[in-house]
Order: C-alpha cells, then sequence, then structure tokens
C-alpha cells in the first residue's frame, strides 16, 4: 500500500476488516488469559472490573501493542502483559471519565456505565484497581531474558509517565476545566495529545521498545502514534455530534451538554473532518521506511476516518 494514497477501495476496506476482527479477537484473548493468571482467586472487586474490561472495547490499545512488536520481529506472546496492562488503565480512565464528578456519561459500549450498574463506589474501586493492577501484570510478567527484562523496565515508566499526572490525566484536568471556557487551538490540541494520544503512543512504542526496534524506526512510529491519537479523539468529538447512539454504546451529545471544548466545536464540522484527514496523511507519511509490514498501521488510520464507534 502506497503512502500518497487517500481513502481506501471497498475491496481494500471488506480485507482490513476481516484482519481487525482478528487482531481483536487475539488481543481479547491474550487479555482474557493475562488476567485469569493474576487473579486465579475471585472477589468481589472482581465482577466490577471484568464488567469494565470486557464489554466490547475495540481493543486499538493492545492491537498497537502487538503491532508494535510484530513490526520490532518480537514473539507476539512477549507482548502480552503490555497489551494487557494497557487496555487495563484504558478501561481504568473510561469508568472514571463517565462518573457524575467528571462526564456524568449513563452508557457506556452500549451498557449501563459502571457506576450506573454497580454504584459510585465500586466504580472507583474497580479503577483504582484496574490502574494498580496494570502494574501488577507487568512486574508479576515471567516471560523475559535479562535484555528483555531492562527493556520491560523501561516499558513500565514510559507508560506510568503516559498515564500519570505528565500525561493523561492532565489531559483529563485540562478538559474538565475547559468546560465553558474559550480555548485556541493549541490548547485543544494539548488537551487531546495528553488525554488520548499519550496512551496509543506509549501502547505503540511498548511494543516496539520490548521488541527492541531500533531509534530511528522508534522514533517514526511514535510520530504515526501521535497523529493516530490525534485523528482519534478529532474523530471521537465528532462521532459525538453526528455518530449513532446504538453504534457508538456511548450517548451523543455529551460533549455538548457539558459545554466541552471539541474540534467541531471550535472549528465547525467540516473543518474539523478535514483536521481528522490531515491527521491521518501525516500519520502515514511517517511509515514510509517500513514497507508492507505497516500495512495495517496504514490501513489502521485510514479505519479512523470513516469508523462508526
Ligand atoms: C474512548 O476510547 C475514549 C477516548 C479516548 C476517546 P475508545 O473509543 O478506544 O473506547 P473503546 O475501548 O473502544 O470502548
Ligand atoms: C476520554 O475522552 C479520554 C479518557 C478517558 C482519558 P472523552 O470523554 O471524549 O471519551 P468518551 O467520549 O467519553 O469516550
Ligand atoms: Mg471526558
Ligand atoms: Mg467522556
Ligand atoms: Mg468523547
Amino acid at each position: 500500500m502506497n503512502e500518497s494514497k487517500k481513502s481506501l477501495t471497498a475491496e481494500e476496506e471488506a480485507l482490513f476488516n476481516k484482519w481487525l476482527q482478528q487482531k481483536k479477537d487475539f488481543a481479547e484473548n491474550s487479555i482474557k488469559e493475562c488476567l485469569e493468571q493474576v487473579y486465579p482467586e475471585k472477589k468481589a472487586i472482581h465482577d466490577v472490573m471484568n464488567y469494565a474490561m470486557y464489554n466490547g472495547g475495540k481493543r486499538l490499545r493492545p492491537i498497537l501493542v502487538f503491532e508494535g512488536a510484530e513490526i520490532a520481529g518480537m514473539e507476539l506472546q512477549k507482548a502480552v502483559p503490555a497489551a494487557c496492562a494497557l487496555e487495563m488503565i484504558h478501561c481504568y480512565s473510561l469508568v472514571h471519565d463517565d462518573l457524575p464528578a467528571m462526564d456524568d456519561d449513563d452508557y457506556r459500549r452500549g451498557k449501563l456505565s459502571c457506576h450506573k450498574a454497580f454504584g459510585e463506589d465500586m466504580a472507583i474501586l474497580a479503577g483504582d484497581a484496574l490502574l494498580t493492577g496494570a502494574f501488577e501484570v507487568l512486574a508479576g510478567a515471567i516471560c523475559y531474558n535479562d535484555l528483555e527484562r531492562t527493556r520491560l523496565l523501561r516499558v513500565i515508566g514510559e507508560i506510568a509517565l503516559a498515564a500519570g499526572s505528565n500525561g493523561m490525566i492532565s489531559g483529563q484536568v485540562l478538559d474538565l476545566k475547559s468546560e465553558d471556557q474559550n480555548i485556541n487551538q493549541a490548547d485543544l490540541r494539548e488537551i487531546h495529545e495528553l488525554k488520548t494520544g499519550r496512551l496509543f503512543v506509549a501502547s505503540l512504542r511498548a511494543g516496539a521498545i520490548l521488541g527492541g526496534l531500533d531509534a530511528e524506526s522508534l522514533e517514526e512510529l511514535t510520530l504515526y502514534a501521535e497523529n493516530f491519537g490525534l485523528a482519534f479523539q478529532i474523530t471521537d468529538d465528532i462521532l459525538d455530534v453526528i455518530g449513532n447512539e446504538q453504534d457508538m454504546g456511548k450517548p451523543i451529545g455529551s460533549d455538548e451538554k457539558s459545554h466541552k471544548a471539541t474540534y467541531p466545536g471550535l472549528f465547525g464540522m467540516e473543518k474539523a473532518q478535514e483536521m481528522a484527514r490531515e491527521s491521518v496523511i501525516n500519520c502515514i507519511d511517517n511509515l514510509r521506511g517500513f514497507g508492507t509490514k505497516a500495512d495495517f498501521l496504514r490501513y489502521l488510520a485510514y479505519y479512523l476516518l470513516g469508523r462508526s464507534n
């Protein structure tokens, strides 16, 4: 597939959808197996954590972890702990994001939000447990040799940085503080980069670092993931306006209800769609040196423009 393409043909799209489903199934099964090993004994909170984890997510972050590993030439099984940890952090962030004190949304992935199903107290605790559990999974991983263990330490640090007060949390803080405010393009870009982009970057890098990818290629994948994160959140903002509630599995109009700063809000729908397209093109541009082994990443970037959930 070449970098200058503007969109996928129907045939390419059908092929890609099959490919994506296979990768999603692999991610889903790997996460399940990993968590069953880490939590063999069932506690009450595990029901709440499972509700938050196994409910129809797209699994894009673990898919990116595996993609990074594959590009680096590593056995996929060795990327399972990082894939599982990143999805746990993502799911925790959604549980807390939906709380009344934050976005106050009652539905997520087509079901009641965690706090609606189990109460705010259990939702907060399940989120805490998923975040802590992510590092439990990473620190307890036993599938590595000495060299890989050194890389794992670097990955743990990067994931913590991406999820913490210098990353996603700061993005969520700025997102909440932007409600009812007039903010400019640079501020909005920063919110999207932090609250959404950082976890995507950490995901693709995690697999690539564990697999020992060279520094130059790692930098190119990082630029891909930064633009991917931006395009992803612009399309999330767009779908919050023109999406279908059934497909999305979460309320449409939530951003407007909370007077959030969004791309369609700041630039209008047409320009926001144009900006999403630009980010996708910028994204794919960074894959020039990778040949066919980055084809899935190329298709995945285009898929953002047509996604309905
Ligand atoms: C939703 O992420 C939260 C954002 C960062 C916009 P996803 O759209 O990836 O959520 P799931 O995991 O597929 O439900
Ligand atoms: C959420 O952004 C980002 C994180 C959870 C870190 P949004 O608030 O836009 O996500 P949705 O639309 O509720 O999924
Ligand atoms: Mg939010
Ligand atoms: Mg939200
Ligand atoms: Mg949103």
